[in-house]
């Protein structure tokens, strides 16, 4: 079995990571993540197997996508998002005017023209936050949620996506905060269901990195 992607993150010295950052897209400075989340998925994309298939579901601005998309141009990274206005952080609108352009508010095809230089990634419009696409046939690789983080959208989105994971592929949920308090940065649902997946004989839980708590698969 590969190695622990998790361990990979935690052994990086830190004189390393002005460099690693270096070797990311630029686009990585979208991504509302920290910098060891942004290391992690650099590293789980990089340990798939050449033409893996990557599923993400929240893209926001792309800067996470970019990231696992960039590591191997032969892996092709599939990207779920409604697309729309809403904020999904308290700095949106600084963020849509930073790389959007001043008053201009987002949609799948102003994302699309922020990640045009990446052939690998293809983007795909939800029609609301609960939607969780129903007609998947492809086996996955590498499914990383950061959408809604509410019942029952993010549970159904997990079970949903993860039932196409192939065993051995890897799970990252984002946002698992167990010790912030509610209301800030808290997500109770994301929470539990990472603390349901610790026990549950089907799971690996390889650990947590920031807020990213990452699986295996070990059986369907
Ligand atoms: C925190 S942001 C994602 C950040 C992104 N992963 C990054 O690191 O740059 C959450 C995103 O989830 C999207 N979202 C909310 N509900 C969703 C759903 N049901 N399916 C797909 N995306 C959803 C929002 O539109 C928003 O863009």
């Amino acid at each position: 079995m590969m190695t622990n992607p998790i361990q990979l993150v935690k052994m990086l010295p830190p004189g390393l990571e002005p460099l690693l950052l270096r070797s990311m897209p630029p686009d990585h400075e979208r991504a509302a993540l920290s910098t060891k989340e942004k290391f992690l998925l650099m590293i789980l994309s990089s340990l798939l197997d050449n033409n893996s298939i990557i599923i993400e579901v929240g893209t926001y601005l792309g800067g996470s996508a970019s990231i696992l998309a960039k590591v191997n141009s032969s892996n092709r990274v599939f990207c779920f998002d409604v697309f729309d206005d809403e904020k999904a952080h308290s700095s949106h609108s600084e963020w849509t005017d930073k790389y959007l352009g001043s008053g201009v508010v987002r949609s799948i095809d102003n994302v699309r023209y922020l990640l045009r230089g990446f052939k690998n990634i293809t983007l795909t419009q939800v029609k609301d936050r609960g939607t969780t696409i129903s007609n998947w046939r492809i086996p996955i690789d590498l499914y990383f949620e950061d959408g809604n983080h509410k019942d029952p959208a993010f549970t159904n989105n997990v079970n949903y996506w993860s039932s196409h994971l192939k065993v051995n592929g890897f799970m990252a949920l984002h946002d698992y905060r167990p010790d912030y308090e509610i209301g800030k940065g808290r997500h109770p649902d994301v929470d539990r269901v990472v603390e349901e997946l610790k026990n549950n004989t089907k799971w690996k839980f390889c650990g947590v990195i920031d807020s990213i708590a990452l699986f295996q698969k070990l059986s369907n």
